[in-house]
C-alpha cells in the first residue's frame, strides 16, 4: 500500500514514519510536508534513501499538487500545532488545519481511499472531573483547538454525505524525541541545560495527560489498520500531571544527568502571565481503543521522560540550530512581555 503521510517532517509524523517503515516493509510512504518552521528534514535523516520512502515538499492546501499524487490511503498529521501561536495569529491555523484537511478529503474522495485524521483531545475543551470519551461534546477553547474541531466535523460530514472511509484519532499531550522546543517538555529541558528561566503559565496547576510519542504512533497504526470506518478513537497515556509537577520532575532529571545543582535549577522556575483561555484540565478515556483494538500505552512515564531528557542531551545540535534561527523572534514576541512583567 502506498500511504500519503502529510506533515511527516514534524514531531509525531517523523516518529510515525520511522515506526511504519520498520514494522511494515509492504508499505511505501510518501511524506508530503511544506516544511513550515516546525518541519525539519533532519528529523527524517535516518530514512532518507530508504527504498520505501519518498519526500515531497508541498502544501496540503495545494489542490493541484494533491491531484497529481499517487497513493492508496492518507494519514494527515500536517497542521499548525502550537496553541500559543494560534493566539498570536490564527490565520495559518484555519488555512492548514481546516482548508488543508478539506483538500485532503477531496483528494481521498476522488481516489476512493481511506483517510485517517490525526486529531487532538483539545477539541473537547477543558474538563473539571471525569474523562473525555468519544461521546463527549466538542467545546474547543483556543483557535488551534477550534481549527482541529472544524476539521473533525468536515471528516465526519464527508463520511455521512459521501460514505467515505474515514477515521479520527484524538490523543493527549505527546512527548519524546524530535519535539519542537516551543512545547512545554522540550522547552523546560533545553532551558534547564542552558540555565535559562523556565516560564510556567498562571499558577502552574493546569493538568495535562502525557503520552510517549511512540505509543501515540502505535495507536494511529492500530486505528489505521483495524479501526472501523467513520469512528473516533481516543488515545491517552493515563498519566495526568499538573504542569508544575512535570516541570519539577524534568529539572530534577536534568540535574541528575548533568551533575548540575538541583536547587539552582529549581530557581529557574518563573511564574508568568497565563495563556489566554488556558484549558484547566485535559483527561482522556482510552478504553474504546483498548477494548476494540487491543492498544494500550506501553511506555512507563518515568522511563519515557528519562529517555526524552537523554535524547535532548545527546541531540543538542538539533535543538540549538532551531533556537538560534527564526525561533528567536517568536520567543521574544511570546515571552518578552511575560518575563518583564
Ligand atoms: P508539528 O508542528 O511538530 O508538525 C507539523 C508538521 O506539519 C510540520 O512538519 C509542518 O511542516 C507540517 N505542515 C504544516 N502545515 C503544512 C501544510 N500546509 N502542508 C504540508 N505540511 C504542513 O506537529 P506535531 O506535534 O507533530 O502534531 C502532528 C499532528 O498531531 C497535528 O495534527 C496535531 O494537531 C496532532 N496532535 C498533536 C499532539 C501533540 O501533543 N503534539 C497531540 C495530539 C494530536
Ligand atoms: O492535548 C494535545 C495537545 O497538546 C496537542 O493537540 C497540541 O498540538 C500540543 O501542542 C499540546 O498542546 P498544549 O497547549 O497542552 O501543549 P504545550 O506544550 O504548549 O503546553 C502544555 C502545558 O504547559 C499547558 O498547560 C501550557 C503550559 N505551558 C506551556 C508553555 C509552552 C507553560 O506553563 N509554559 C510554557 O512556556
Amino acid at each position: 500500500m502506498k500511504i500519503l503521510i502529510t506533515g511527516g517532517a514534524g514531531f509525531i509524523g517523523s516518529n510515525f514514519i520511522r515506526h511504519i517503515i520498520s514494522e511494515y516493509p509492504q508499505h511505501a510512504i510518501v511524506n508530503l510536508d511544506n516544511l513550515t518552521y516546525a518541519g525539519n528534514l533532519e528529523n527524517m535523516k535516518d530514512v532518507e534513501g530508504h527504498p520505501n520512502y519518498q519526500f515531497i515538499r508541498g502544501d496540503i492546501c495545494n489542490r493541484q499538487l494533491l491531484g497529481s499524487l499517487d497513493f492508496d490511503a492518507i494519514i494527515n498529521f500536517a497542521a499548525e500545532s502550537h496553541v500559543d501561536r494560534s493566539i498570536l495569529d490564527s490565520f495559518p491555523f484555519l488555512q492548514t488545519n481546516v482548508i488543508g484537511t478539506q483538500n485532503l478529503l477531496e483528494a481521498a474522495k476522488i481516489r476512493g481511499c481511506r483517510m485517517l485524521q490525526v486529531s487532538t483531545d483539545e477539541v473537547y475543551g477543558s474538563i473539571e472531573k471525569g474523562l473525555f470519551t468519544e461521546e463527549s461534546p466538542i467545546r474547543p477553547n483556543s483557535p488551534y483547538a477550534a481549527s482541529k474541531a472544524s476539521a473533525d466535523l468536515l471528516v465526519r460530514a464527508y463520511h455521512e454525505t459521501f460514505g467515505m472511509d474515514v477515521l479520527i484519532t484524538r490523543c493527549s499531550n505527546n512527548y519524546g524525541p524530535y519535539q519542537f522546543p516551543e512545547k512545554l517538555i522540550p522547552l523546560v529541558i533545553s532551558h534547564a541545560i542552558t540555565d535559562k528561566p523556565v516560564p510556567v503559565y498562571g499558577d502552574g496547576k493546569n493538568v495535562r495527560d502525557w503520552i510517549f510519542v511512540l505509543d501515540h504512533c502505535k495507536a494511529i497504526d492500530a486505528v489505521f489498520h483495524h479501526g472501523k470506518s467513520g469512528e473516533i478513537y481516543n488515545a491517552g497515556g493515563k498519566k495526568e500531571l499538573q504542569n508544575i509537577d512535570i516541570v519539577t520532575k524534568l529539572l530534577a532529571l536534568v540535574a541528575e544527568k548533568t551533575g548540575k545543582d538541583k536547587e539552582s535549577l529549581r530557581h529557574l522556575i518563573t511564574f508568568v502571565k497565563d495563556r489566554p483561555g488556558h484549558d484547566r484540565r485535559y483527561a482522556i478515556d482510552p478504553s474504546k481503543i483498548e477494548r476494540e483494538l487491543g492498544w494500550t500505552p506501553e511506555t512507563g512515564f518515568e522511563e519515557g521522560l528519562a529517555n526524552t531528557v537523554d535524547w535532548y542531551l545527546s541531540h543538542r545540535l538539533w535543538w540549538e540550530r532551531i533556537i538560534s534561527g527564526e525561533y528567536r523572534d517568536y520567543y521574544k514576541t511570546q515571552y518578552g512581555e511575560r518575563f518583564s512583567e
